[in-house]
């Protein structure tokens, strides 16, 4: 039933509603792996306010989603005014906001190299690139200067290590919007999250894909439903759309999370780049009964010695952990289209 009522809304939403305009790209990074080809393609989305024709002084919010994700994590196809942010924060600041989203490095539409070259790293790398070619005018041949870095999970991870001074990838990353990851995790739930993975070789979904070795995703007899949801907050057709949608990880990935978790990453992101962190108050990778995540403050309180720029915090009530795939998603949508505004607005204006 609430599967049909997606089908039909995803043709019907189109006309009534604030949809921005992606124009889909695919743009060439250069990456030390161990193939010969260093040439890989990144598939992306550029997506603006219709009828935008000057982009000077528009704020970027480059899009990184997680483990087992794609790019539609940003961009649910399925009843997107509720779900989509990337419709959000877009009409939500009258098109001062656009939004580059892309599949990772091994996700989608992008390459896939070897499994174990896909590293946090690597990642990193391709972040960093995809900054520069917004900076030099690579996208609707302008130069953009204010690149803010939005990550949920492990493209937290990513975005941190990216925005690290130690990886020399920063120089193009003005702010942090970072979601769904915090230093300490809970290990059952982190736990729940790795032993739910097998090769994507054994999966209905994925085998025809003849991806490397090394490529993992979530088993469905260990449904996401009980990993990255609080069903309190959650409508099962949307959960069964994200089963259907759902990607890739690499033994690559897996082997480096630890390292680029070390608060020494995080405690090298300069002072210049102001972070907003925000989590569900149910995401059971990270909260549990005597690791709580129940307001704000607690957040602040758990995160603040791992960074010297100015953080702010906040928690989704309810929400699990893919909290762009909940019921009040719009809440933490607001939460970034006002800080983005208090951080940069000044900086738009001069
Ligand atoms: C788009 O923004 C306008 C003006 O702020 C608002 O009235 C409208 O409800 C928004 N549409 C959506 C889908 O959020
Ligand atoms: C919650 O997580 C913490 C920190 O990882 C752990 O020490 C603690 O045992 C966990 N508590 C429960 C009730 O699982």
């Amino acid at each position: 039933m609430n599967i049909w009522i997606c089908i039909l809304s995803l043709s019907y939403i189109q006309f009534v509603d604030a949809k921005a305009h992606c124009q889909q790209q695919y743009v060439s990074v250069s990456l030390p792996t161990s193939e010969l080809t260093k040439l890989y393609e990144i598939a992306t989305w550029f997506c603006y306010k219709e009828g935008t024709t000057n982009f000077n002084n528009k704020i970027v919010h480059l899009t990184i989603h997680g483990l087992t994700y794609d790019h539609t994590y940003w961009n649910f196809p399925c009843e997107s005014s509720t779900y989509s942010y990337t419709d959000y924060v877009i009409n939500k600041s009258n098109g001062n906001i656009v939004v580059l989203n892309f599949d990772r490095i091994g996700i989608g539409r992008s390459s896939h190299p070897p499994a174990y070259d896909v590293t946090i790293d690597l990642n990193a790398d391709v972040v960093y690139q995809l900054t520069e070619k917004l900076h030099n005018g690579q996208f609707q041949d302008t130069k953009f200067d204010n690149i803010i870095l939005v990550g949920h999970s492990l493209g937290t991870l990513i975005s941190w290590t990216t925005a690290s001074s130690d990886s020399g990838y920063n120089r193009f990353v003005n702010g942090l919007i970072s979601t769904g990851w915090l230093h300490k995790n809970n290990p059952i739930g982190g736990m729940g999250i790795i032993s739910s993975m097998y090769p994507v070789q054994l999966d209905p979904k994925l085998r025809q894909q003849n991806l490397p070795l090394g490529y993992l995703t979530t088993n469905p007899s260990w449904p996401r439903q009980t990993l990255f949801y609080n069903m309190n907050d959650a409508d099962i057709g949307i959960v069964q759309q994200d089963e259907q949608l759902k990607e890739t990880g690499t033994l690559g990935e897996l082997r480096t999370c630890e390292a680029a978790n070390n608060p020494l990453v995080t405690l090298k992101i300069p002072k210049a780049i102001p972070i907003l962190l925000v989590i569900g108050q149910n995401d059971q990778c990270f909260c549990n009964v005597t690791l709580a995540c129940d307001n704000s403050l607690i957040i602040q309180e758990r995160e603040q010695q791992n960074f010297i720029s100015s953080t702010e915090t906040y928690v989704l009530q309810q929400a699990g952990h893919s909290i762009n795939l909940h019921l009040n998603s719009h809440d933490w949508y607001q939460i970034a289209s006002d800080w983005t505004q208090k951080y940069f607005r000044i900086k738009q204006e001069l």
